[in-house]
């Protein structure tokens, strides 16, 4: 699990160079990125990393022309998209050992260490639906227009999960009823949704994201330790998984090219709480 405790570090990556007071564009209104300039008729892709986003500047223009003056402020990914931008702060939040991109310290065993049970991992994906239930009713109800995009992604997760629960059930197990950290998420998305929109986007991403990536290797080494292998339908997708994720890429691209610079941060800002909640439902694996 990503460990969400230690901010991210404010240390690396600053330019080494000095840059002339007159590159400082207008500092944003979100005070945690940090950033740099540079001289005008250089293209830098530098970065500075500040809390949860990462700031690269980029002064293209020619010196001659009077745009040269308002130097552009790019942040990693903005160029792709904005899914690309929340991607770049998600990946800084897990540990080197849960994937490449991740800068935090290992804070826990490796998933490849885990010892997982059954009753926890049931805890876990019992606490995941409830997740799941939420976010997809949240999208049918719509209390934004735009959350109409997000139905029938092919995504949705809720139905798959209570065939699997059904099939636990089948084999003999009691089904657990919700814990603490799925219902507390919930009540928070349900709050988010109707109050802080772009905030709910960043779990909404970071939530079905995480568990097509992450998610399916975890799913993947529980299946071998606890359940002979069994692929469970939580792992499933109806579809090409890479064409289903792409699709929700260009709409939450959309969505997002109708905010301004301090809704994305904002948004942004969100990731840590989106990676706090499903640790702590991840974490019910070992519990
Ligand atoms: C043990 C826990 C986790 C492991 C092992 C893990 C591992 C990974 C890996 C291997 C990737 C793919 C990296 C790549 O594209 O090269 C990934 C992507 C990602 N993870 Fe995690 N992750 C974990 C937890 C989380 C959590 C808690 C969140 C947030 C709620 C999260 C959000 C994401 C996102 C948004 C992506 C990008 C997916 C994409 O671009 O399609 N991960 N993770």
């Amino acid at each position: 699990m990503a460990s969400s405790s230690i901010p991210i570090s404010q240390s690396q990556a600053f330019p080494t160079k000095t840059y002339p007071k007159a590159f400082l564009s207008t500092p944003l209104k979100n005070p945690s990125p940090q950033f740099g300039v540079f001289p005008s008729g250089s293209l830098p892709m530098t970065s500075v990393r500040g809390k949860g986003a990462v700031l690269v500047v980029a002064a293209a223009a020619a010196a001659s022309s009077p745009a040269a003056e308002i130097p552009k402020k790019r942040y990693p990914g903005e160029a792709k998209g904005f899914v690309e931008e929340m991607r770049f702060v998600a990946m800084k939040l897990h540990t080197r050992d849960q994937a490449k991109e991740g800068e935090k310290e290992s804070d826990a065993q490796p998933i490849g260490k885990w010892e997982p049970s059954v009753e926890g991992y049931l805890r876990f994906l019992v606490d995941s639906k409830v997740v799941y239930d939420t976010l997809e009713s949240i999208v049918e109800k719509a209390v934004y227009p735009w959350y109409v995009e997000f139905r029938n992604t092919g995504l949705e997760r809720s139905e798959k999960l209570a065939k699997d629960l059904e099939w636990f059930k089948e084999q003999g197990y009691d089904i657990p009823e919700p814990s603490a950290p799925g219902t507390t998420y919930a009540r928070l998305l349900e709050e988010l949704a109707e109050n802080d929109p772009q905030a709910f986007i960043c779990h909404f991403y970071n939530v079905y994201f995480a568990h097509s990536a992450g998610g399916r290797m975890i799913g993947k080494k529980v299946a071998e330790k606890i359940l002979d292998n069994k692929e469970l339908e939580f792992y499933k997708w109806d579809g090409e998984l890479s064409q289903l994720l792409q699709n929700v890429r260009e709409k939450l691209n959309r969505v997002a090219e109708g905010w301004s610079r301090e809704e994305k941060n904002h948004c942004l800002d969100e990731t840590e709480k989106s990676f706090k909640h499903s640790g702590e439902i991840l974490r019910l694996i070992l519990s």
